[in-house]
């Protein structure tokens, strides 16, 4: 999405927003046979999705993911934005060249991510921001070499290697400066970045140090100021107060030192609500509107365009992790649904004790439930998906969905205990189709070798 004049024409492909889903996951109405009611996304049976391509297997609504775009293009309209997807929280191609149909940049944050979007369409690499603490030189030349629209700097030993390699290649560097405003946000830990003891960004008092530098080279052109305080944040203040400083930062530049900063990267980190039925939860256009309403009081008088680097908010509820059920086993007074998905294909409960709401693929009005815990098979007490949850009795051979796993789910997924990754199917409407072949024992093997 960029509302930029150069774009306009492409917001028109943009759903309307008025009827949003949270998710496109919901039971089939209408009439159910044998009482038996059938979990859809979209308009597509899971269970036919499960017989053609197996389990574990992501699902994912290209609808749904074109609302959430369309829900920033609405929330934005008026102010020249770009929304730049964060490509680490779902980097499957297809999904990507969606959004790129859409009109939107991209957030990322290495050389495999740059190749990615160089391969769904090269002129999307002017629409590119580059964030990252650790960036190589390796990176480095081959962003370059792209032109990219600007590098995230996250330390002054980063712009001086930036520097030295654009100089090298004869390039203009466009550069932003990521602060780090000293906000707090409630998160999970593991995803707070915000603070003053993070290793993110760099602190507002060395900020127009680093601008001063930048604005003295020939190979550098301070063009811009980033800011990321964290993700899956719930409430938008923490969003206005980052902003506000960053304002502040950027009339200080421009008074102080001639700076005129034309872009103000706001980073990503709108949450979503993981529960079905949260009491008092917004719907995903409340807050959209209350994000958006938070970073334009914020930036009040800010004449130059604004990026956004949304991951979770666009692609988490359009997805879910299909399993089938294994075992029922009792151990003690505990009953454990073991599922042939993994904490190697979604490692969210293990590492950030995440929730993750539970269906049956099929549901049938009088299930009996009990309270499970929903494992997998690796051998670690940590691969779980939920602990003491209340679900309709399922047996061997029935599929459930673990919901919003669309952001953050198969772009964490490893092959820990050897376990080829799961497919991927992209859903339309009644339409769908195959985004990535389930990864074969052959695959795992070929990159090794068995030396003697
Ligand atoms: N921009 C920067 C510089 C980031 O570091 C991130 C996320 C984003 C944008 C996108 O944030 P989002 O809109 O998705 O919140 N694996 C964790 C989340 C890690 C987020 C890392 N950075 C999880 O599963 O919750």
């Amino acid at each position: 999405m960029s509302t930029s004049r150069k774009n306009v024409s492409r917001t028109k492909a943009f759903p309307s927003a008025n009827s949003v889903a949270t998710r496109p996951f919901v039971y089939s109405t209408g009439r159910a046979r044998n009482g038996v009611r059938d979990l859809l996304c979209d308009r597509v049976k899971l269970a036919r999705l499960v017989q053609e391509y197996g389990t574990p297997l992501y699902v994912y609504s290209a609808t749904n993911i074109r609302q959430r775009v369309g829900l920033f293009a609405e929330a934005f309209k008026g102010i020249p934005t770009t929304l730049c997807y964060s490509v680490k929280a779902n980097s499957n191609l297809s999904i990507l060249r969606l959004l790129n149909e859409m009109g939107t940049g991209f957030d990322i944050v290495s050389g495999g991510e740059l190749e990615r979007v160089r391969q769904v369409a090269r002129p999307a690499l002017r629409r590119v921001v580059f964030s990252g603490v650790g960036k190589t030189a390796g990176e480095i030349d081959a962003v370059l070499a792209a032109n990219i629209l600007l590098f995230n700097v996250e330390s002054a030993a980063e712009l001086d290697l930036l520097e030295q390699r654009a100089r090298h290649m004869r390039r203009v560097a466009p550069v932003a400066v990521r602060v780090n405003p000293d906000v707090f946000a409630e998160t999970h830990p593991y995803i707070s970045t915000g603070l003053r003891e993070h290793k993110f960004g760099v602190d507002m008092a060395s900020a127009s140090g680093l601008y001063r530098r930048a604005a003295r080279s020939k190979s550098l052109d301070p063009v811009g100021i980033s800011v990321h305080i964290g993700s899956q944040i719930r409430t938008a203040e923490p969003f206005g107060q980052a902003l506000r400083r960053v304002l502040e930062l950027v009339q200080e530049l421009r008074c102080g030192q001639g700076i005129d900063v034309q872009y103000i990267d706001a980073g990503g980190g709108v949450g979503i609500s993981y529960q079905l039925d949260e009491p008092g939860a917004s719907d995903p256009r409340s807050a959209v509107l209350a994000y958006a309403a938070a970073v334009r009081g914020a930036l009040t008088g800010f004449a130059g365009q604004l990026l956004l680097e949304p991951g979770r908010f666009v692609v988490a509820q359009a997805g879910a992790l299909i399993a089938q059920v294994l075992y029922r086993k009792q151990n003690g007074s505990k009953t454990f649904l073991v599922t042939d998905a993994a904490m190697n294909d979604l490692i969210r409960p293990a590492l950030y004790q995440a929730h993750h709401s539970i269906l049956p693929l099929r549901q049938s009005g009088g299930d009996q439930t009990s309270v499970v815990d929903v494992v997998g098979p690796v051998c670690e007490t940590g691969d779980f998906f939920a602990r003491d949850r209340e679900l309709p009795d399922l047996r061997a051979g029935d599929c459930l969905a673990l919901l919003d796993a669309g952001a953050y789910g198969m772009s964490l997924s490893s092959n820990y205990n050897s376990r080829p990754r799961a497919a991927e199917v992209l859903v339309e409407g009644a339409g769908h189709r195959l985004i990535r072949r389930r990864e074969t024992i052959r695959d795992l093997l070929a990159t090794e070798k068995s030396l003697l």
